[in-house]
């Protein structure tokens, strides 16, 4: 256990079954965090990984269905993490959506419809917004606590047929600034960990996913891909107290290919 100060604390992510999130859910439950987590369509894997938390840390945890396109849905998921757990500490919108959903966003720019732009708008920035609410109606009431979005160096860096996302990703980091600033004065402190090419799901989906990953291993001075587990440190690290004066920042975990 790195940062025993964050033991008994909650922990509420979207998105615990896959990828960034689920590195995420096991990084914390090592720390002595408890965990509500969302899937989406996964509910058997989520259950397993329930089980699986509950027998290997001394933790709570749960796992609860979400939307992301339904935004308004965290009204009801945290009432119901309210009767489950005793306080809201950190909040992590990392959830995203693929398939169907994406169509007419995730595509080059002269084929972009507003339709996929907006589920993805919608997806990204609205669902960071009310899941943030909600946590931080729960959070002023200990004390404080911290809200990261999950962000990507595609709002920086060109990324084929990713302007839909790229785009969504630029908005919501700063929606994430004016958050910190309001929030500030309860405690909350509001950040972004934004990530370079990560090998996941999402990426898999990548029309040109090998592509993507040899050119981000030969960009990287590191000689590799992310790994889910790079954000799920960072994320640690912002909750921790050891970045107690940090707010309003965007933590770039890129292997250093934004500047290369
Ligand atoms: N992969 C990358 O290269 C990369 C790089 C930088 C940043 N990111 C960001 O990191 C975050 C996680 O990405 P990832 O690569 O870990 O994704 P992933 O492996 O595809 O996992 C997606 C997660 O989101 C959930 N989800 C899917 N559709 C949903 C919906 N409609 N409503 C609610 N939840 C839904 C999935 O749940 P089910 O399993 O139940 O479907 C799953 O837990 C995203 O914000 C992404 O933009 C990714």
């Amino acid at each position: 256990m790195i940062c025993k100060e964050m033991k008994g604390k909650t922990l509420v992510i979207s998105g615990g079954t896959r990828g960034i999130g689920r590195a995420i859910v096991y990084e914390f439950a090592k720390n002595g965090v408890n965990i509500a987590f969302t899937y989406n369509s996964n509910e058997e894997l989520a259950k397993e990984i329930v089980e699986d938390l509950e027998k290997n840390f001394t933790i709570k945890a749960k796992a609860y269905p979400l939307d992301i396109l339904e935004p308004d849905d965290y009204k009801e998921l945290f009432k119901k993490i309210d009767k489950d757990f005793d306080r809201v500490d950190f909040f992590i919108s990392n959830a995203i959506i693929s398939g169907r959903a994406v169509a007419g966003g995730y595509t080059k720019f002269m084929k972009l419809r507003p339709r996929g732009i907006n589920n993805i708008f919608t997806a990204t920035v609205n669902a960071f917004v009310v899941g943030s609410q909600e946590a931080a109606k729960r959070m002023k009431k200990v004390g404080g606590g911290s809200i990261i979005s999950i962000s990507s160096t595609g709002n920086l860096k060109y990324i084929e047929y990713y302007s839909g996302h790229g785009t969504a990703k630029a908005a919501v980091e700063a929606m994430a600034r004016y958050a910190a600033v309001e929030l500030g004065e309860f405690n909350i402190r509001v950040n972004v960990v934004s990530g370079g090419p990560i090998e996941t799901d999402a990426l898999r989906a990548f029309k040109n996913y090998e592509e993507v990953k040899e050119k981000t291993a030969k960009l990287s001075p590191l000689n590799r891909m992310g790994k889910p587990e790079d954000l799920a440190g960072a994320c640690l690290f912002i909750c921790s107290d050891k970045a107690s004066w940090m707010t309003g920042h965007t933590l770039l975990v890129d292997g250093g290919t934004t500047f290369k």
